[in-house]
């Protein structure tokens, strides 16, 4: 290999047109899913500190901005609910009449064409705020999987084109899966968070979707940060009992666990660009210290580069302005 000055590489770096043609990663809108928050009444849209741009909105509201969102070319949503009352068990969450379920119903009819993904989560619709049934002060594994299985059953009967799991309980992506076939939805993709780490960057989701845990926190069932292999180990049982995507969560922090993720699995592979990832940036934007624009899609091409086929960001709507 000949070295300087006969190789220099700054040669397909001169221009912009040059470094256009030898790009190894390009970002399309095509690759970003837009999380949505619904909340009851009308009329309403609650802008919240903590997620600049992101707000809660009532259906009607919601499907106003969903209207949008197609229009400037964003093909798919992630939905998550505010119940109007929660409880020990998550009524609301399989509930036909639903704050989702009502959502989906209405975005199904006026945005046909926006693919409509749901949060299969216990967590916004308990009492308690965890992901699963609590009894003594534990997160029961079993007895939570039966609820999330309804609850997958209920957001595709209102009209999901896919679920996506976020509990961590152990064996609901088969249970999801045996449920939505033995209800004759085996066409409908189950999109595992398969590693979903334990962590501080969900801090103003739980603002937004107002889930916060009660007591305790999620270390029980969600992944310990330092680890990578037993990462591998869940995707491969989510992939074993049917996942049609696994997803890994949170991105920027994770990088490592997502790029040896597409080394070992064929299967796509999504990425959770989550709240604090998003809010780190705006705050920082807020202040002057960085541009917003470059620095989020830096970090989009960042988290394609180490292998997302799609990626789950708050800035999709930004996105498909900038790019
Ligand atoms: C529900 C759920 C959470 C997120 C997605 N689904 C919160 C949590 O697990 O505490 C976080 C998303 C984000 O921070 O953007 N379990």
């Amino acid at each position: 290999m000949s070295t300087f000055p006969i190789t220099r590489l700054r040669r397909l770096r001169r221009t912009a047109t040059l470094r256009s043609l030898v790009r190894e990663t390009k970002l399309d809108l095509s690759d970003l899913v837009y999380p949505m928050f619904v909340c009851p009444g009308e009329g309403v849209v609650d802008p919240l500190e903590g997620l600049p741009g992101i707000g809660r909105r009532s259906v009607d509201r919601l499907c106003d901005e969903a209207e949008e969102l197609a229009a400037l070319g964003i093909q798919a949503v992630l939905l998550f609910g505010i119940p109007e009352s929660k409880d020990e068990v998550a009524s609301e969450a399989y509930d036909a009449d639903g704050i989702v379920q009502q959502a989906l119903r209405a975005l199904r009819e006026r945005v046909p064409e926006l693919v409509l993904v749901t949060d299969v989560c216990l967590c916004e619709y308990t009492s308690h705020g965890h992901c699963g049934v609590v009894q003594d002060g534990e997160v029961l594994n079993d007895l939570s999987l039966e609820l999330l299985a309804r609850t997958a059953v209920s957001h595709v009967e209102a009209g999901a084109h896919a679920v996506a799991p976020s509990d961590m309980m152990d064996g609901r992506v088969g249970a999801i899966r045996a449920q939505l076939d033995g209800e004759g939805f085996e066409t409908t993709p189950v999109i595992a968070y398969s590693a979903k780490f334990a962590s501080a960057f969900y801090g103003p989701f739980r603002e937004v979707a107002d889930s916060a845990p009660a007591f305790g926190d999620r270390r029980s069932y969600q992944m310990d940060p330092p680890n990578l292999r037993e990462a591998m180990r869940e995707c491969a049982l989510d992939i074993e009992e049917g996942a049609d995507m696994i997803m890994i969560k949170p991105a920027l922090p994770y990088l490592d666990v997502l790029a040896a993720a597409r080394m070992r699995f064929d299967l796509p592979i999504a990425a959770y660009n989550v709240s604090g990832e998003y809010a780190m940036v705006k705050a920082a934007a807020a202040s002057g210290w960085l541009d917003e624009r470059q620095a989020a899609l830096e970090s989009l091409v960042a988290i394609k580069r180490a292998g997302a086929d799609l990626i789950f960001t708050y800035w999709a709507r930004d996105a498909a302005g900038w790019l």
